[in-house]
């Protein structure tokens, strides 16, 4: 691609709507905005997302960057978490992961996710005014949390608000709560640390033993345990909570949706995949290009951002017949939102089991699921976040 034919790609906000990505793809596949190519299209986001050419030029350093953590204890500590990293350091960082949320450990969560849900819906009092965020969305990933590294599900209340406390201020870049991101990740920290001391002497079945045996094993070095344990604190929880918030109000803000769920009870993973495509918690997965890569008919210069538009690629009519539409039975297609290769999201299987037992379970207790009022979203540059969710459930 010629500078001049750079100069010639449509401009997309990192915030665009719905209609204005449409009417960048009437354009072509590739855009730009202020921080950098925008590529609007679902094959060849996946494309650049799963190209071994492109790197991460940073990760989440560029996030930390941007709101401020530039230095001090903070920053390098964040700097030793696998988002941060690239070459052997991530590879090796990847490994215990994969070990621990391999699928067929996954599946093994399943009752236990099922009992979960059960009885976060049995603690409801009022059925005919919930609020879902509150009362059911961040439950589930947290208590998931508390089983997956053997806490006692009593310390919900407090992993709840690290976790909220440590990761959304930098996602959504507000500085105002940089202090309190940092002070929860110390806390985090020292909860970890005592958590594991305790575990070693009584290993389990649970993620906190696993990750002694890893260092036990030679799979990571001890001084990256704590790394870690860390990002499983940080990653696990608040984008699973908002894509439930997400998934949920993308359904019952149009009635034939939710029918469409309730007419197919054995289709619930579908159904989870079509409103992430529809409503993604992640707009954007970034890659970097270090040098000059060639990505179909366009050569991206080299030191160049190329954000997946998530959002965009969703929505790709080259893809997706009536892509606005929620239709179950589409062909099988994964979402964007997970991103690919060597940087891909670790978590995946486990938030789609949590968002597929979720809508089975709550579609066969609870068929008459309505919205009180609106619900509201923030459609952030980076993430969107559920904001409002009422529902009478009954
Ligand atoms: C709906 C929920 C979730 C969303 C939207 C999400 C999204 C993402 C995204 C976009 C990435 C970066 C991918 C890339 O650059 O290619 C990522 C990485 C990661 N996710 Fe998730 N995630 C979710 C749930 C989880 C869960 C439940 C866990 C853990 C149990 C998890 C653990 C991780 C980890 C450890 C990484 C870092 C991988 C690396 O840098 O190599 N995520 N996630």
């Amino acid at each position: 691609m010629t500078s001049q034919s750079i100069r010639s790609l449509p401009y997309v906000s990192p915030a665009a709507t719905d209609a204005e990505y449409a009417q960048a793809r009437t354009q072509g596949w590739l855009a730009t905005s202020e921080r950098g190519f925008e590529v609007l299209t679902y094959d060849q986001g996946w494309e650049v997302m799963s190209s071994k050419e492109f790197d991460i030029g940073g990760g989440f350093g560029n996030v930390l960057d941007a709101v401020g953590l530039t230095e001090g204890p903070y920053r390098e500590e964040w700097n030793k978490i696998i988002v941060c990293n690239e070459g052997d350091a991530r590879d090796r960082l990847r490994k215990p992961f994969m070990h621990l949320l391999k699928p067929a450990q996954v599946a093994k969560l399943q009752t236990k996710v099922i009992e979960l849900i059960n009885g976060i819906l049995d603690d409801i009092e009022d059925p005919t005014d919930v609020d879902f965020m509150a009362q059911i969305a961040d439950r589930l990933p947290t208590q998931l949390y508390c089983e997956l590294i053997s806490a006692p599900l009593e310390m919900e209340s407090e992993i709840y608000r690290i976790t909220n406390s440590i990761n959304p201020p930098l996602l959504t870049f507000n500085r105002e709560r940089l202090q309190e991101s940092e002070d929860a990740f110390w806390e985090g920290m020292a909860f970890l640390r005592d958590h594991i001391e305790a575990r070693r002497g009584n290993l389990g079945d649970d993620f906190t033993s696993e990750l002694i045996r890893c260092v036990d094993d030679g799979m990571i070095a001890e001084d990256e345990m704590m790394s870690v344990a860390m990002a499983l604190l940080i990653a696990s929880m608040d984008n699973t909570m908002h894509q439930l918030g997400l998934t949920f109000g993308t359904l019952l803000e149009d009635r034939t949706r939710w029918e469409q769920v309730l007419a197919r009870p054995t289709a619930a993973v579908q159904a989870g995949e079509e409103t992430i495509r529809l409503c993604p918690r992640f707009n954007v997965v970034a890659r970097h290009a270090s040098r000059e890569i060639v990505v179909g008919d366009a050569t991206i210069p080299a030191d160049s951002w190329v954000m997946v538009a998530t959002r965009s690629g969703g929505r790709d009519e080259s893809r997706f017949d009536a892509p606005d539409a929620f239709q179950l039975g589409r062909p099988p297609s994964k979402a964007l939102q997970f991103g690919g290769a060597s940087f891909s999201c670790l978590g995946a299987t486990l938030a789609r089991l949590e968002i597929s037992q979720m809508l089975r379970i709550v579609a066969e207790r609870f068929p008459n699921i309505r919205l009180l009022g609106d619900w509201e979203k923030t459609v952030g540059p980076m993430v969107t976040e559920c904001a409002r969710l009422r529902v009478s459930l009954v």
